[in-house]
């Protein structure tokens, strides 16, 4: 991939540091925060050890885990600067201002959820995901779709290998807001050996 960005550099006039930023921002964007997601979802499934035992088994259902995973935790905070003063809901917020929104909140509190707080991956959906983790609007995730089946490829894989985790420490949080999200999960399991696919 980086030999086909540089090349499409050079063909389109991109400059070397059009071409760093466009790396950093995809790694940001497109490693840190699936593994965060994976770090987290894992972070869940140590109170939920029939949910975990059932991704090694079932790849749809992993999914559906990983769903519900992306409702309660996203790693991304979106900021927009106001370019004229606006009124809402009765608030002046005057132009220049920095907004800060807190994706998290909104899929772990919503009110059109039934039990928000607890983690259901069978809980009804009607083909709408009940939360902004991906944003909104023009700059919603352009890796969303990827970033859904990597995640789901990649769990099912590690519950594969990985039988029976268990808490072997504290985890740590790195500092919010950035590129949030546990910041080492120590556990312990029972390594599994997988025959190669035929
Ligand atoms: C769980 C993983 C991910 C989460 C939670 C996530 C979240 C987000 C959010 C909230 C935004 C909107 C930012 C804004 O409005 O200011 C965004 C934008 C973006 N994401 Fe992701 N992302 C994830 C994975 C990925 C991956 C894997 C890629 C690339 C392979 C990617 C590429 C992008 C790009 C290019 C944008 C900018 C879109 C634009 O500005 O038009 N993301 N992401």
């Amino acid at each position: 991939m980086l030999e086909f960005l540089i090349e499409a550099g050079d063909q389109e006039g991109i400059t070397d540091r059009q071409l760093a930023d466009m790396l950093i921002f995809l790694l940001v964007a497109g490693y840190d925060t699936s593994k965060n997601v994976i770090t987290y979802t894992m972070r869940i499934m140590l109170d939920h050890p029939d949910i975990y035992a059932r991704c090694s088994e079932d790849w749809e259902y992993t999914g559906k885990v990983i769903e519900e995973a992306l409702r309660m935790f996203t790693p991304a905070s979106t900021f927009r600067a106001t370019r004229e003063d606006i009124v809402h809901r009765g608030v002046l917020i005057p132009k220049d201002t920095t907004l800060f929104f807190l994706l998290n909140v909104a899929g772990g509190i919503s009110a059109d959820i039934d039990n928000p707080h607890s983690f259901d991956p069978d809980r009804p959906v009607d083909g709408r995901p009940r939360y902004v983790g991906f944003g909104l609007g023009k700059h919603m995730c352009l890796g969303q779709y990827i970033v859904r089946a990597q995640l789901q490829e990649g769990f099912h894989l590690i519950a594969r290998h990985m039988r029976n985790p268990r808490a072997d420490g504290e985890p740590g949080w790195r500092p919010f807001p950035g590129n949030w999200g546990i910041q080492g999960l120590p556990i312990v399991f029972e390594p599994t050996e997988i025959p190669p696919a035929a």
